[in-house]
């Protein structure tokens, strides 16, 4: 219906395009004409354009074998973003989410796709080896993202058995669970955390590198990837590792840096520095880290890693000052919204990643720095004190969860 009208989508600017439609316009009747449901056409009307760049392109051709894809931890930040556009560009497939609904996840994430035929949430606790064995069977999964994990730095320095039993445990229950289903793909999300700290003078890690890490969130991480590569070398479970940069966007819980800076700022707060503020991270946006993990699920090499980098570094106090400038707060008025706090018990000077391999696939990041954190200052500003509740505890320097009073809680262990 559409053919002949929907050409040029990688046209950047969203400006009247070919036979008067925009891009975005175009978009979303390439999207709508794949699905036939006036329905569904209804929903993809109402996506905002905003995340319907993100969504973006979808991969062609697509891989045939897979049907039925999990996407654990498809409540929060990271795995939300990949929900909506795995449920919106790929009608062929059934996307199955699990999650527990954690401080940090919201249904709000994926409210833009209630309704779709192809996607359904469940919400359930990847620790449970009964439930998802469960759910991989009754909803027959071949393909498995596996993304739910405790990701906060800070929680970890308080509550670590907490990352011991969701990253570790809950990703063997998976594993296992995963064998004796006959998996097809397994694609565990990682952290370039898993690395440790690299010296500005140390070249940046490949996916060969030694595993280093220096706290208790990257140790778990790195734990559960020797569990995933335990399986692939002695059952030939099919996984893949990605292992990423610090990733930015909107829809993130306000913990982590770029989010909790900017809904500070939104509420008059200040912007905390850990320590001295020079240590420094790498940032992606989310958009660019979804299309990298749709790319490494159709072309991705079986038991392979993949790091997935960008070039954009700066410091904790810079950064801080970028946002200080885009809420038009003058240097003269600057420290009044900066104030340096005590350093984490430990914090990795930097991180950085060599990802010639991805590249290699065909993977490189598209949206700018500049483009990215507009776009997430504009969605915070709409919506960070009605997304998640009450978010003030998120914003102290130090969100620290500790350690509950009994022991008893963790017979796990
Ligand atoms: N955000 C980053 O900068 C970044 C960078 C590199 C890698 N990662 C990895 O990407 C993944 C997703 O990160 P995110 O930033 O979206 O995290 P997030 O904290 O926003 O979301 C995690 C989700 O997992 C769910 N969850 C946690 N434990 C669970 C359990 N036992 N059972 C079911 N659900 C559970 C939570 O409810 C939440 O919805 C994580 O594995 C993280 O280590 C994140």
């Amino acid at each position: 219906m559409y053919e002949g009208r929907i050409i040029n989508i990688l046209h950047k600017d969203n400006v009247k395009i070919t036979n008067g439609y925009t891009l975005n316009e175009s978009i979303r009747m390439e999207l709508k004409s794949r699905f036939t449901d006036s329905n569904v056409h209804e929903i993809i009307s109402k996506v905002l354009d905003s995340d319907l760049e993100d969504i973006g392109k979808r991969v062609e051709p697509i891989n045939l074998n897979i049907k039925n894809i999990l996407v654990t931890g498809g409540a929060g930040f990271i795995g939300s973003f990949l929900v909506r556009k795995l449920v919106i560009s790929y009608p062929e497939f059934n996307i199955v989410v699990v999650d527990k609904l954690d401080y940090c996840g919201s249904l709000n994430n994926l409210k833009m796709i209630k309704g779709m035929p192809n996607y359904s949430f469940i919400k359930g606790d990847i620790t449970s080896s009964d439930f998802m064995t469960f759910i991989l069977k009754e909803k027959k999964i071949d393909t498995i993202y596996h993304l739910a994990a405790q990701t906060h730095v800070d929680n970890s320095f308080g509550d670590s058995f907490e990352f011991t039993k969701n990253n570790i445990l809950g990703t063997h229950v998976l594993l296992e669970a995963a064998k004796v289903h006959n998996i097809k793909r397994f694609i565990h999300v990682s952290t370039d955390e898993v690395y440790g700290e690299v010296a500005k003078t140390s070249p940046d890690c490949h996916e060969e590198s030694i595993l280093a890490p220096s706290n208790p969130y990257s140790a778990t991480k790195a734990a559960a990837e020797c569990l995933v590569k335990a399986y692939h070398k002695s059952f030939g479970l099919p996984i893949i590792i990605t292992r990423s940069n610090n990733i930015y966007g909107p829809y993130q819980y306000p913990e982590k840096i770029c989010s909790k800076f900017i809904c500070s700022l939104i509420r008059g707060g200040k912007c905390y520095i850990h320590g001295d503020g020079s240590n420094s991270r790498k940032y992606l946006y989310v958009g660019d880290l979804i299309n990298a993990l749709d790319l490494i699920l159709h072309l991705g090499h079986i038991g392979e890693i993949y790091n997935i980098g960008t070039n954009f570094e700066i410091s904790n106090l810079d950064l801080a000052k970028i946002f200080l400038q885009q809420f038009n707060i003058s240097e003269r008025d600057q420290h009044n919204y900066l104030e340096f706090v005590q350093d984490r018990p430990f914090n990795d000077r930097r991180y950085s990643v060599d990802y010639t391999k991805l590249k290699e696939l065909g993977w490189k990041p598209k949206v700018s720095w500049e483009d990215g954190i507009k776009k997430t200052i504009a969605w915070y500003k709409k919506n960070c004190d009605k997304w998640w509740g009450d978010i003030s505890n998120a914003l102290v320097p130090h969100p620290l969860k500790t350690l509950p009073q009994s022991l008893d809680d963790y017979n796990y262990l």
